[in-house]
């Protein structure tokens, strides 16, 4: 089982988009056996937006068989110690069941959050970071990847919500700072696509879900999403 979380220290850079999009991908697309524990309580976001769309599809009368669909599990007033053991021993369970399990959090990065606390027992193969064209979000990107690999975490960083309007030139600097600290960059940006964004609350966004993933459109709309995705999980090509 590989254990896998796009990450950040900031609000808002595409976590919960990402880790929804990877398992939807590697469930509904590669066949693969994958699960989500969504620790970013109280908006469980990601588990919230599962709730919303099975409401919404049964509204409609078309519930999909639950039993399909990869499972969302709430682990809800996450303790350090006391809760990182339930969490090792649900892991060790998993593992046999599992291709891959990924794991959404919310945007801290202190002692006693969760994904310190995984971190440092050596239970995530890797954290994907997303950056964007922010000075806060790129500084505060390259100082959370520069501390994972000093406690040994593997990380990838890879740039998010781009526009196409930014000077190519940038992209090559920026890689250049980031590799002063030894990190390693995707070469799969990701475009800002209307479309990927939290829609009104109705579950009817068919491109950002956690019931099917649309291939032959994401493919369409931003290629590079489902190379990364090949990148991350190692699940390259057919
Ligand atoms: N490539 C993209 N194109 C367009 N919108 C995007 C893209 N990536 C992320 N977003 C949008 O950015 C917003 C924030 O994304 P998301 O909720 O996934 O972030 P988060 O890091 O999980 O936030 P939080 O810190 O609140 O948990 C959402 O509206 C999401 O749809
Ligand atoms: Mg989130």
């Amino acid at each position: 089982m590989r254990t896998i979380s796009f990450f950040s220290a900031k609000g808002g850079t595409g976590k919960t988009t990402f880790n929804m999009l990877l398992a939807s991908w590697l469930k509904y697309e590669k066949g693969l056996r994958a699960a989500v524990l969504d620790f970013d309580s109280p908006e469980f976001n990601l588990s919230y937006t599962r709730k919303r769309e099975l409401k919404y599809l049964q509204n409609k009368g078309q519930a999909p068989d639950e039993k399909q669909l990869y499972p969302i599990l709430e682990i809800e007033d996450y303790e350090s110690k006391k809760s990182l053991q339930i969490v090792r021993n649900l892991m060790i369970d998993a593992a046999g069941s599992l291709d891959v399990l990924i794991l959404d959090f919310g945007g801290s990065f202190n002692d006693g959050d969760p994904v310190l606390d995984l971190v440092q027992a050596g239970l995530v193969d890797l954290i994907v970071i997303p950056l964007e064209m922010d000075g806060m979000i790129l500084s505060s990107g390259k100082s959370l990847a520069s501390v994972l690999e000093q406690l040994g975490q593997k990380t990838l960083l890879f740039f998010n919500k781009v526009h196409g309007k930014e000077k190519p030139q940038l992209y090559v600097e920026l890689e250049r700072w980031l590799a002063e600290d030894g990190l390693t960059v995707s070469t799969h940006r990701i475009k800002n696509t209307v479309k990927l964004r939290r829609d009104a609350d109705n579950g009817s966004n068919f491109l950002r879900s956690t019931v099917s993933f649309p291939c032959k459109e994401m493919q369409e709309i931003n290629p590079e999403l489902i190379q990364l995705f090949e990148e991350v999980s190692g699940y390259g090509g057919d």
